[in-house]
């Protein structure tokens, strides 16, 4: 996967510690699917260490040609903190694509979309993705979660799409009140996807694969973790499951996406 010094097309706030960054990227990412990923260097800077891992959250097109990547970032620490900092035009170490996305379902499928805060990220791709598949989006659903309205974002992007979007926040300052997994419970009494794509932290993920396990609905997740090679090299990244003979699995190059079924939460 090709590595190159990308530049820095525009790097804006948008609500609370959330912003968004565009990059220009290699040809390679034309064939990038949704769940994959990129790792991030600033320059030559020791600190910190450790390239950053970030999902693709929307390509840029020209004439038809991939010509830039969009990452949506939440500033949690040192190098996320300093990504807020960059100009445009200003460039960035970039790797990628990296690792293993969502499947994309048959035409008539009806997927439902769930994000738990900044796990929205990847979404997008995927919902605009199923779009361009030929999927039905009026038919679709995403269920927003976070702890207050500043941690829901995205909504506009899924709306243009014709996707009906609920959200539920811990502290009711937006939409429902409570957990992201109490609206998907009641829609799915209601309606039967033909599969469920989640991202969020482990917990929201452990509680949809339950949700879609009982109703008897694939699942897909996006297992996001601290990495530290990125690359399938170190071990850092690793994750049970029940679909290997060691038992383990890679998050980094076998997933960050997983067959929900397979994963021993
Ligand atoms: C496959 C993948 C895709 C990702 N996609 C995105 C994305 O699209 N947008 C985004 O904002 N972030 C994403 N992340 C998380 C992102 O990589 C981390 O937020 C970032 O590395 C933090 O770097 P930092 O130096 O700013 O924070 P650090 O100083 O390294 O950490 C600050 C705090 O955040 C915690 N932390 C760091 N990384 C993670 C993590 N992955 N999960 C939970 N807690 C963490 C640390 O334990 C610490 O408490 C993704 C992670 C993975 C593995
Ligand atoms: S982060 Fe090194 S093996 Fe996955």
């Amino acid at each position: 996967m090709p590595q190159i010094r990308s530049e820095i097309l525009y790097n804006q706030a948008q609500q609370d510690d959330y912003y968004k960054i565009a990059l220009t990227c290699s040809q390679a990412f034309g064939a990038a699917v949704p769940g994959q990923f990129a790792t991030l260097k600033i320059g030559e800077r020791m600190d910190p260490l450790l390239r950053r891992p970030f999902s693709i959250h929307r390509l840029l097109h020209e004439n038809g040609v991939v010509t830039g990547m969009e990452i949506l970032y939440r500033v949690v620490g040192n190098f996320t903190g300093q990504l807020a900092e960059m100009k445009p035009s200003e460039t960035i170490d970039l790797l990628g694509p990296l690792g293993h996305g969502f499947s994309l379902p048959a035409e008539n499928a009806t997927p439902v979309l769930a994000a738990g805060g900044i796990g929205v990220a990847p979404l997008v791709f995927l919902a605009e993705s199923l779009n361009a598949a030929g999927i039905r989006m009026n038919h679709t659903a995403v269920f927003l979660g976070g702890r207050s309205d500043a941690d829901i974002l995205c909504i506009d992007d899924f709306s243009r799409l014709g996707m009906t979007v609920r959200v539920a926040t811990e502290d009711g300052s937006a939409g429902e009140k409570g957990l992201v997994t109490a609206p998907l419970e009641a829609y799915l009494a209601e309606h039967r996807p033909g599969i469920i794509y989640a991202c969020g932290p482990h917990g929201m993920l452990e509680a949809v694969y339950a949700l879609a396990a009982r109703h008897g609905i694939p699942c897909e997740v996006s297992i996001e973790t601290v990495m530290a090679c990125g690359l399938g090299i170190c071990m850092g990244c690793a994750v049970k499951t029940a679909d290997h003979p060691e038992g383990y699995r890679h998050i980094c190059k076998d997933g960050p996406v997983f067959e929900a079924s397979r994963v021993f939460f």
